[in-house]
């Protein structure tokens, strides 16, 4: 009888067998407005490392609040905060812990930006997984990424933190991200919530300086910087960040076009959508809110749920309900959208973080493998002269020079998690290991990363002369890269491009290793250099990939997922511009047209033959596809991963469109003398299609052409076939599989 009533007496929130919605309705039909307007605040808890941002002590965090930023390692600190949560608040709702894991908790990942040059999204998404599976066991179920913003100015220091300048590319990473993240499930153990980020149109702030205007027309709004979002979404993605800037005047985090419209009522987004830090606030400096009341009317009212830090909500929103600005129908909706992302995460059910020895909670070896592995696929060999690379045996001696040969923590790259110096393995010693005695290992720093201190030029020379290789590691410090950490030009310091000048005068090779966290200008670097690796800021395991690329163990893959200009005049420079008016016009006075290295580019120790492209058929109508083709062989002698790209372009259209754009890619090993097969089915509704300022995707018959390699295949979408009875039906539309045929 006892055990009955008590069930009775449980409230359907409490209940696990109760559909969610349900739940969430009796939730919120139980709260009062004070512990409604509670769910919507997030605070920081701990000692912000961000300098941009300083958290306040948060000295009594109310149990009822929504959401805390837990800048803390300690699991079991986590959990007595939530126990007060859920003890001491009258309904016991679980407090969601959010963090920023751009790329890796303990285990450091490459950067966003490498990751996407591994054009490896599988890799990719289990990366994320295991860092999901180092959040989690943190004490946070929460992680404010993937960051999904468009950069075609790698002045911006963020470009570090995005999947660079194609819309398709990021969508793929996104997604891969989500899923990584997410799982299948929010409320596997392993899994965490994902934030999409900034929404939108950060990544065009004017002059790459952070937190600036954006102005972006509604044509490149829909056809360049909200595709990621609108894959992230339909992948699932739990939440979203309001972005700094504004577009064209509005501020993102008061848009009410791009929060309400078109993310919810549109896409039919259910979660919730976070502020950034003091967003709302900084809708005075951006002048559309006169107070803080005003900002925080005017974002909620937009579509922001939750208030990072601002205490705009926990201050104002009671008085704008009782003033009756704002409504009990839009504070229940938002707290719902708060609780249902509360209940997918199991959060009511299982509050509290597992906790394990820091020993079996970071670093595991397969995390290290996989955080390797793909350090490994997004270095990008950038130029090998005379096939330099890798490293000959009659190279006996090496000498390793630069300010980033032994350097640990600047590897790890912006926003590092809670990444550590110690855990970091430095070019050399990743090099010690591959090369045993094989080679005799000198080093000198030469200079260190800026300044004019030349002192240690000629150490550096002394050493490269008695070398019969030398292996210059230069670069970017990681904070000079990511958030308010912009550029006024992407070349490297002048002391680093003198080291180099200097070294070049003991007449041996050098073998060029960059680590940055954006393109950069090379056009004097780049002829003094006999090859040149990209290893971007690898995270905690790069010197080993790197060491495997100069010994030969392990062939290149990498291919770059954003353009670097010649210089930083040509900025900005992006492979899917629109096409000139006078494609032969245009040009600079002083300086070539061309970028020194196009997206996609990147080389390999072996070569790839591609065969004749074939169409399944030469014309489609609209709902009809075609299968395009190209044999791809390994003419080397080493085995090698092939990516291909798929570009398609449309070069008649009501509206100019870009000179081709990215469809699809794929990438696959292909052993010596093997031929692999790479198909794309073309879906005209997908891939033919284009946007136009609203939104709606326009599909207009004419011919189209699809490139891959140095092919271009030209097709047609006609209004009906019977007039164009070239085409085999059985042909259109029949999946053909990648085949592999031996020589
Ligand atoms: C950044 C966000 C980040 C937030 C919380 C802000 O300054 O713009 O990307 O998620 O801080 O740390």
């Amino acid at each position: 009888m006892l055990a009955v009533q008590s069930v009775q007496a449980q409230p359907a929130y409490k209940n696990q067998n109760e559909p969610m919605e349900h739940r969430i309705a009796d939730l919120v039909g139980r709260m009062t407005l004070e512990e409604k307007i509670l769910q919507l605040n997030q605070s920081a808890f701990g000692e912000n490392l961000n300098p941009n941002n300083r958290s306040e002590k948060v000295g009594d965090i109310p149990p009822e609040i929504g959401s805390l930023i837990f800048l803390s390692e300690d699991p079991v600190l986590r959990n007595e905060i939530q126990r007060r949560a859920m003890d001491k608040s009258r309904l016991g709702i679980p407090i969601l812990f959010g963090f920023d894991v751009i790329h890796g908790m303990r285990t450091v990942y490459p950067i966003p930006l490498a990751q996407a040059c591994s054009w490896n999204p599988a890799l990719v998404s289990q990366a994320a997984g295991m860092a999901a599976r180092e959040t989690k066991l943190t004490g946070i179920d929460w992680t404010f990424s993937p960051m999904i913003d468009i950069a075609r100015d790698p002045r911006w220091g963020r470009v570090a933190e995005g999947f660079g300048e194609d819309p398709y590319a990021a969508s793929a990473f996104c997604v891969a991200t989500v899923r990584g993240y997410q799982g299948t499930n929010l409320s596997k153990p392993n899994s965490i919530a994902a934030c999409l980020k900034h929404f939108a149109g950060y990544g065009m702030s004017e002059g790459g300086r952070d937190y600036h205007a954006s102005d972006i027309s509604a044509q490149s709004l829909w056809e360049t910087y909200l595709p990621p979002y609108e894959a992230g979404v339909k992948a699932g993605a739990a939440t979203l960040m309001s972005a700094f800037n504004d577009i064209s005047g509005v501020p993102a985090t008061a848009n009410h076009y791009l929060l309400t419209e078109v993310l919810k009522q549109r896409w039919g987004h259910d979660g919730f959508v976070v502020s950034d830090w003091n967003a709302i606030e900084q809708l005075i400096a951006q002048g559309v809110a006169k107070d803080r009341k005003q900002a925080g009317l005017k974002s909620f009212q937009a579509g922001v749920e939750m208030d990072m830090v601002d205490r705009a909500y926990s201050d104002y929103l009671k008085e704008l309900v009782d003033e009756g600005k704002v409504s009990m129908d839009l504070i229940n909706e938002s707290v719902a959208r708060v609780l249902r992302v509360k209940f997918r995460l199991g959060l009511f059910d299982q509050p509290y973080t597992t906790t394990v020895a820091e020993s079996e909670r970071y670093l595991q070896p397969v995390d290290k493998i996989v955080a390797a592995k793909l350090a490994e696929e997004s270095m990008v060999l950038l130029k090998n002269e005379k096939e330099i690379l890798p490293l000959s045996s009659k190279i006996k001696a090496l000498a390793i020079i630069g300010p980033l040969a032994k350097d640990k923590a600047n590897l790890l790259g912006c926003w590092s998690g809670n990444g550590k110096e110690q855990d970091v393995e430095s070019i050399f010693d990743g090099l010690a290991s591959e090369f045993g005695t094989r080679l005799k290992l000198s080093y000198a720093r030469g200079c260190v990363f800026d300044g004019e201190d030349e002192s240690g030029f000629d150490e550096a020379v002394a050493i490269a002369s008695r070398a019969d290789a030398v292996l210059v590691c230069l670069g970017e410090k990681k904070s000079w890269s990511g958030e308010n950490a912009s550029r006024s030009t992407i070349a490297l310091p002048v002391i680093q491009e003198k080291l180099v000048a200097r070294l070049k005068l003991a007449g041996k090779p050098i073998v060029l290793v960059l680590s940055n966290g954006r393109p950069l200008e090379l056009q004097r670097l780049e002829p003094m250099a006999n090859a040149i690796v990209e290893i971007w800021q690898p995270g905690i395991a790069g010197g080993t990939p790197l060491a495997g690329i100069l010994s030969g163990r392990v062939n290149p893959s990498g291919r770059l997922a954003i353009t670097f200009p010649l210089t930083t005049g040509q900025i900005p420079t992006y492979y899917n511009m629109r096409t000139s008016a006078r494609p032969w016009g245009g040009k600079y006075q002083d300086i070539p047209t061309e970028p020194l290295y196009w997206f996609g580019h990147g080389l390999s120790y072996t070569t790839f033959k591609y065969g004749k492209a074939t169409l399944s058929a030469d014309k489609l109508t609209r709902a009809q596809k075609l299968t395009v083709q190209v044999p791809v062989k390994n003419t080397g002698t080493v085995k090698g991963a092939e990516t291909v790209f798929w570009y398609i372009s449309d070069p008649v259209c009501s509206i100019s469109r870009p000179g081709k754009e990215l469809k699809f890619f794929q990438k696959k090993e292909i052993n010596p003398g093997e031929t692999v097969v790479f198909s794309f089915e073309i879906d005209p509704q997908r891939d033919l299609s284009y946007p136009d300022g609203k939104g709606k995707r326009l599909l207009e018959a004419g011919d189209f052409y699809i490139q891959v390699g140095n092919q271009k295949l030209t097709f047609e979408l006609v209004e009906n076939l019977r007039s164009t009875a070239a085409v085999s039906a059985a042909a259109i539309g029949s999946q053909i599989k990648a085949k592999t045929v031996k020589d």
